[in-house]
C-alpha cells in the first residue's frame, strides 16, 4: 500500500488500496499505522453499505448508535447529514464517540458519501500528544482521578430541542441516560501509551468534585488539546474513508460549507471497559 503521513502532527493516508479487497498484511500494516497516529485515512474508495459493513466488521464488532438517523435496511450505519437549510453539523465541537457508555467505542470508520464543493474538513486532536506535553505534577494529578461522562445533556429529547427547529438528525432521546466513570488518563489497551481521556461534549466532573470544582480544570484540559501542535485538519474528497481510534483522538466537523449538503455514512466499533494507568 502507498501512503504518506499529513501535513501536520500525526496521521497517516493510504491512497492506492480497496478496502473491499485488503488482504489480512495490509490490513495489520494499517494497524501498525493507526496504532501510531490515531488516525487513518483511505482515498478512493467506491463502496456500497454491505461493504462498508464487511470492512468494520474486519477490524471488530460494530455498535449501533443509539441517537443518529441510520440508513434504511442498514441500521449498523449512522448518517451524518447536513442538508443546505441546516445551520448546525453534527459533531461540530470536540467530542470522543460514545465516552458516555460504560464501554466506549474503540473505532469509528466515517465514509465520505457527498461533500461541499469547499470545507466540511475534520478536525483530530492527538490525546496522546496532549498527555504526553503536560507537567509531570499535572499529570500526577490526573492520573489518580475519574471523570463522569453523560449524554443526556447533549442527545435528551429535551437537550435535541433546542437545537435547530425542525431538526429531524437526531432520534430516541429517551435513550440518552448513559452515564459513566472512566480514568482521565487511560491506557491504551493496544498501544499501551498513555492517554488523555475527557472531551469538552460529553465529560462533566470529575468523580468527587462538583461541576463547579471541575469546570476550570476541564476546560483548561479542553484547552490544552486542542492547542495548533496537536491537531491535524483532514480534508475529504469524495470516497474517502477515515477511521479513528476513539482512545486515542478527539474530533469535531467544521461547520463551514454553509447552503451546501454533505452526507456520511459512520459505523461505530464497539470497545472494552477502560483501565487506567495504575500505581507507577
Ligand atoms: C462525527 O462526529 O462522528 C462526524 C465527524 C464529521 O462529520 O466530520
Amino acid at each position: 500500500m502507498r501512503s504518506r503521513t499529513l501535513d501536520g502532527p500525526f496521521g497517516v493516508e493510504f491512497y492506492d488500496v480497496d478496502v473491499s479487497r485488503m488482504t489480512d498484511g495490509e490490513l495489520a500494516e494499517a494497524a501498525v499505522a493507526q496504532n501510531a497516529n490515531g488516525v487513518v485515512f483511505f482515498r478512493g474508495q467506491e463502496l456500497d453499505c454491505a461493504q462498508h459493513i464487511a470492512f468494520a466488521n474486519r477490524w471488530g464488532d460494530i455498535v449501533v448508535n443509539r441517537f443518529f438517523e441510520r440508513v434504511e435496511g442498514y441500521p449498523q450505519i449512522a448518517m451524518v447529514r447536513k442538508e443546505p437549510w441546516h445551520r448546525t453539523v453534527v459533531g461540530e465541537t470536540w467530542h470522543t464517540d460514545h465516552s458516555y457508555d460504560a464501554e466506549p467505542a474503540r473505532g469509528s470508520i466515517l465514509y465520505a458519501r457527498e461533500i461541499p464543493s469547499r470545507g466540511g474538513d475534520t478536525l483530530f486532536a492527538n490525546m496522546y500528544m496532549a498527555y504526553e506535553a503536560l507537567s509531570p505534577g499535572l499529570r500526577r494529578t490526573l492520573e489518580s482521578l475519574n471523570a463522569v461522562h453523560t449524554s443526556a445533556h447533549v442527545f435528551s429529547t429535551e437537550a435535541v430541542q433546542t437545537f435547530e427547529e425542525g431538526d429531524d438528525r437526531y432520534h430516541s432521546g429517551e435513550r440518552a441516560v448513559q452515564r459513566s466513570v472512566h480514568p482521565v488518563v487511560i491506557r491504551h489497551p493496544s498501544s499501551g501509551r498513555k492517554a488523555l481521556y475527557v472531551n469538552p461534549d460529553f465529560t462533566t466532573q470529575f468523580e468527587g468534585w462538583t461541576v463547579e470544582e471541575s469546570r476550570p480544570l476541564l476546560d483548561y484540559l479542553h484547552r490544552h488539546s486542542t492547542r495548533d501542535e496537536f491537531v491535524v485538519r483532514f480534508s475529504w474528497q469524495r470516497g474517502t474513508i477515515a477511521f479513528w481510534d476513539n482512545r486515542a483522538v478527539m474530533h469535531k466537523a467544521a461547520n463551514d460549507y454553509p447552503t451546501e449538503r454533505r452526507l456520511m455514512h459512520r459505523i461505530t466499533l464497539s470497545g472494552c471497559a477502560l483501565r487506567g494507568t495504575g500505581a507507577e
